[in-house]
């Protein structure tokens, strides 16, 4: 596999401006981090990332659907914080994320049947591009909260202080996240036996867990008719193991090219960060670092498209990303909003699909449907997110392109940050409990209603 441009190296994009980079103060500081990196072991193998990019190409020839989903930020608090119970948050919160992720990979897997590729935004998720610079905090103006990976979130200008040694920090908790990940897909707790403990009890009393347990219940004499049919269900891996790969937007290039390698096997270059990597709307300038960056790292690729991107400027990063024209190399993720998806999306996907550059087409229904409510929260409706959806789905079938997969910000907790759902949160329950650190996530409810109509769209003609 040919690297784009023979100038290409893990440090070649510092030539080019990068934008929402921390201006770390110590430089001697950032080097030794970067050192350090670089002495590490890798996060993930050039392999895993390699049959990612396989099962990407199964999405991109519409035999298979993407469910990328996860946190806005994850937070390092997390991991020094115990629950009521005397547990650690972490291991709760991974594990409730990752149960709401396999309910509702089970809804669109049983109710599209179609395989459904599984990608957290975890593991690494710990940078945030921001639209200003600053924000006000109880003495002033300070800067704007980028990410525990960058620095702390306290509103204090003391707070906010760049630290590089928070980019170790990050590879550590992430490594921690993705071993517990791997023992629970790996190890017993994504069985589809188990299809029925994923539901959490503040799920399995609302109406979607009901329809939940029906589901479950399906699927269970589903694989007791197969075992009744002499199918030996014990010697079927697949039931009992699932794959549930790492994402994190790749903005915070100092740590990306410290855990880039080149692969012993092929001697191509992959940044060993996570299994797949994205560039967000802010950072995606054609001749800017993340391109140039993430140009050359061979790990499957998402770019965030919002309604601002043109024809061409899409055709032209697809070329620049995908030159060789891999399946499964580069996924596009739309996020237009609700109101302008019917507009922005049909040219974009008219002008890559006659580009002849395959491409999985994703939306990604949160990033445009933001706004602030009457309470002072920054929030996003349940109904704008759906109707987002269908606008994607519709415009993607009009143009005969493939609905490839569903790009969310969720959590397992029974958060209060987004409106509506079948629970019809209103506004003056959104202080009830917000948490976020950054954007308002769908909580565990909402996450299932969303994949019940997701999979009736899916199945719709
Ligand atoms: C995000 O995915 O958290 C994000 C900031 O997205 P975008 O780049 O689309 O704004
Ligand atoms: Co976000």
């Amino acid at each position: 596999m040919a690297v784009v441009d023979s100038t290409w190296t893990p440090s070649s994009w510092r030539e080019r401006e990068a934008l929402q980079q921390p201006e770390w103060p110590d430089l001697a500081r950032l080097d030794e981090v970067r050192r350090t990196l670089h002495a590490l072991p890798p996060l993930v193998f050039a392999g895993e990332a390699r049959q990612v990019q396989a099962s990407l190409a199964q999405v991109a020839a519409g035999r298979a659907f993407l469910l990328q989903a996860g946190d806005c930020a994850e937070s390092f608090h997390d991991f020094t914080r115990l629950t009521d119970t005397g547990a650690a948050w972490s291991a709760v919160s991974i594990r409730e994320r990752l149960k709401i992720l396999l309910q509702m990979a089970a809804v669109l897997t049983y109710g599209a049947a179609l395989p459904v590729l599984k990608v957290g935004r975890i593991a690494g998720q710990f940078t945030k591009p921001r639209s200003a610079s600053t924000e006000m905090g109880p003495d002033g103006e300070i800067p704007v909260f980028r990410g525990h990976m960058i620095h702390d979130d306290a509103p204090f200008a003391a707070a906010r202080v760049p630290e590089p040694g928070r980019m170790l920090d990050g590879y550590h908790f992430a490594t921690a996240t993705l071993n517990l990940v791997r023992a629970f897909t790996k190890g017993g707790f994504a069985d589809l036996t188990q299809v029925h403990q994923w539901n959490q009890s503040f799920v399995a009393s609302s109406p979607m867990g009901q329809r939940y347990e029906v589901l479950a219940g399906e699927i269970e004499r589903a694989l007791g008719f197969m075992a009744a049919c002499g199918i030996d269900l014990a010697a079927t891996p697949q039931l009992h193991q699932v794959d549930v790969w790492t994402s994190h937007e790749g903005i915070l290039l100092d740590y990306e090219e410290g855990l880039t390698r080149r692969d012993s096997i092929t001697g191509d270059w992959y940044d060993c960060s996570a299994h797949i990597l994205w560039i967000g709307e802010r950072t995606r300038a054609l001749d800017g670092a993340h391109i140039e960056f993430f140009s050359g790292v061979h790990n499957p690729i998402g770019l965030k498209l919002g309604p601002k991107a043109s024809p061409e400027e899409a055709v032209e990063l697809c070329a620049r990303l995908n030159p060789d024209r891999i399946p499964g190399r580069l996924t596009l993720i739309a996020r237009m909003g609700a109101e302008q998806v019917d507009d922005a999306l049909p040219p974009l996907l008219r002008a890559v699909r006659d580009s002849k550059i395959p491409v999985v087409w994703a939306c990604d229904p949160m990033h445009g449907n933001g706004f602030t409510s009457s309470t002072g929260r920054k929030t996003r409706h349940f109904d704008a997110i759906m109707s987002e959806i269908e606008g994607f789905f519709r415009a993607c079938r009009a143009e005969r392109v493939w609905p490839g997969g569903i790009h969310l910000e969720y959590t397992g907790e029974n958060v209060t940050e987004c409106l509506g759902g079948s629970e019809e949160l209103v506004e003056n329950q959104l202080d009830d409990r917000y948490e976020t650190l950054c954007d308002p996530r769908l909580n565990g409810r909402q996450s299932l209603d969303l994949a019940f109509r997701l999979a009736e769209l899916m199945r719709r003609p």
